[in-house]
């Protein structure tokens, strides 16, 4: 018998596929961080603001940059979309459209990615929104960092008034400053806790559903006619 030319998404496709998720929720996701990144902003007095909207976000940015490739790659392929399409007795005959254009077989074919299309959209929602929720969980490296850095950026100076009756370095005026100090720190985690808290349900808001994988979830995070003509550019 002649070598069959095996249709299916490899390599390239996978890439292809993977990396347009990622540039389809790049838009949302800075939307999202400049929403957060000015919520942010305004725990920090105006004479300590930083750079850039995001600037205390770049922890997130960056860690998602790095990681979100291959978190995706891994749960849309080989985690859901992965083998033959043709089905049993004798595992030979390509069940109608697959392995293209609209493969009704969960299996590794593009045609398989665009009849799942829902599926697909909905994991490369679920994997962009979890990996964004953990970057912002209390206790994580990035959510230290964030905190960190607002922290340095709020700057505590006593009162006009009180001031005024305390002299300068006296024993009850450095007392009250740091109570002061302290009290505002409080303020300023909690409140980022209640910022970075709203992520995730901002992220849904914005791609309009609740993302229960349904063919009609996530309107605003679909994409689906430009990205499934894209995934059928692959053979
Ligand atoms: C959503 O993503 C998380 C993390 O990647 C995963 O553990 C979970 O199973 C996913 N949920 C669904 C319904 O696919």
């Amino acid at each position: 018998m002649a070598p069959v030319a095996v249709l299916a998404c490899e390599k390239d496709c996978m890439d292809g596929v993977t990396q347009r998720w990622i540039d389809n929720y790049a838009l949302p996701i800075q939307t999202l961080l400049t929403n957060i990144g000015n919520q942010i902003n305004q725990l920090v007095p105006p004479t300590a603001q930083p750079p850039t909207v995001t600037y205390f976000l770049q922890p997130v940015q960056a860690t998602y940059n790095s990681e979100i490739s291959s978190a995706l790659e891994t749960a849309i392929f080989p985690s859901y979309f992965h083998g033959k399409c043709q089905l049993p007795p004798d595992f030979t005959i390509n069940p109608p459209g697959c392995p293209n254009p609209n493969c009704p077989v969960v299996c590794g074919t593009p045609g398989s990615l665009v009849h799942f299309y829902g599926k697909l959209r909905y994991i490369a929602y679920n994997t962009t929104l979890h990996m964004l929720e953990n970057l912002v969980k209390p206790g994580s490296e990035t959510y230290k960092e964030i905190e960190q850095t607002v922290l340095e950026h709020t700057t505590n100076p006593p009162p006009r008034m009180f001031k005024r009756f305390i002299p300068r370095g006296s024993l009850i005026g450095n007392d009250y400053s740091k109570f002061l100090k302290n009290r505002r720190s409080a303020d300023v985690k909690s409140q980022l806790q209640v910022i970075l808290k709203s992520l995730g349900p901002q992220l849904e808001k914005m791609c309009g559903g609740n993302g229960d994988g349904t063919t009609n979830g996530l309107p605003d995070c679909s994409w689906e006619q430009a990205t499934k003509a894209y995934i059928l550019t692959f053979p």
